[in-house]
């Protein structure tokens, strides 16, 4: 087993793999590692789904314009946010909050109006605009998933140039549903020296 750091520094968008399948039992453990990752107002508004059959990884990798290689991985999981979700979530979450005495009552109510706002928002609001504001959620709980993938010798690939029209399409979902990201995991068959990264002093404003 990796230690954080390692698994950090070991990572790499992997985009060739191997045909060996990967077992059942990993990709359950990379979802658990998704569901335990924090959220506003623990709201978790992630949603996935497990992808193996040939066809329909041709068609994500059509939908990611041609990245070809995402239909070579054994499993392609689309990350996804649930618009609806996020706000039923919220309200929940709020309520938990409050009761644990999380946070303080000035907070609560703060956020309380927020979850309504969002309600009222969800009527009028281009989903659009409300799912990639909920996206960053789901992008914490992916990268769980990508850092415990190397604790099975896995590797991945976050995809984000989709056509995410195209996704729900393959899979029969209304706009509700706003396509996070794509995620291919498999058995390495390269090994990419690490990308350039910018220095400590250069991140810093
Ligand atoms: C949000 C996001 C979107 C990305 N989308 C793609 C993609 O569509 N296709 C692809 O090949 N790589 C994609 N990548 C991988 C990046 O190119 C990669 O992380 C970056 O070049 C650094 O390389 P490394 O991950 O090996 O350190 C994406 C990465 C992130 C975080």
């Amino acid at each position: 087993m990796l230690t954080t750091k390692e698994a950090i520094e070991k990572r790499r968008s992997i985009r060739k793999f191997k045909s060996d399948p990967v077992p059942d039992e990993y990709i359950n453990e990379l979802l658990d590692a998704a569901r335990l990752a924090p959220s506003g107002c623990n709201a978790q508004p992630w949603r996935f789904r497990i992808v193996k059959d040939k066809e329909q990884k041709l068609q994500l990798a059509n939908a990611a314009y041609q990245q070809m290689f995402i239909a070579n991985a054994p499993v392609v999981i689309v990350c996804c946010a649930d618009i609806q979700g996020y706000i039923n979530g919220m309200v929940s979450g709020i309520q938990d909050l409050g009761k644990i005495n999380a946070v303080e009552g000035r907070i609560i109510n703060i956020l309380n109006k927020r979850a309504d706002q969002m309600e009222t928002q969800l009527k009028t609001m281009n989903k659009e605009q409300l799912g990639s504001r909920i996206a960053f959620n789901v992008a914490i709980a992916v990268e769980h998933m990508v850092l415990r993938a190397l604790d099975f010798g896995l590797g991945t690939c976050w995809i984000r140039l989709i056509e995410e029209q195209k996704v729900r399409e393959i899979f029969g979902w209304d706009d509700n549903i706003f396509v996070v990201a794509l995620l291919p995991v498999g058995y390495p068959d390269e090994s990419p020296l690490p990308r350039k990264r910018l220095t400590i002093e250069q991140i810093l404003i």
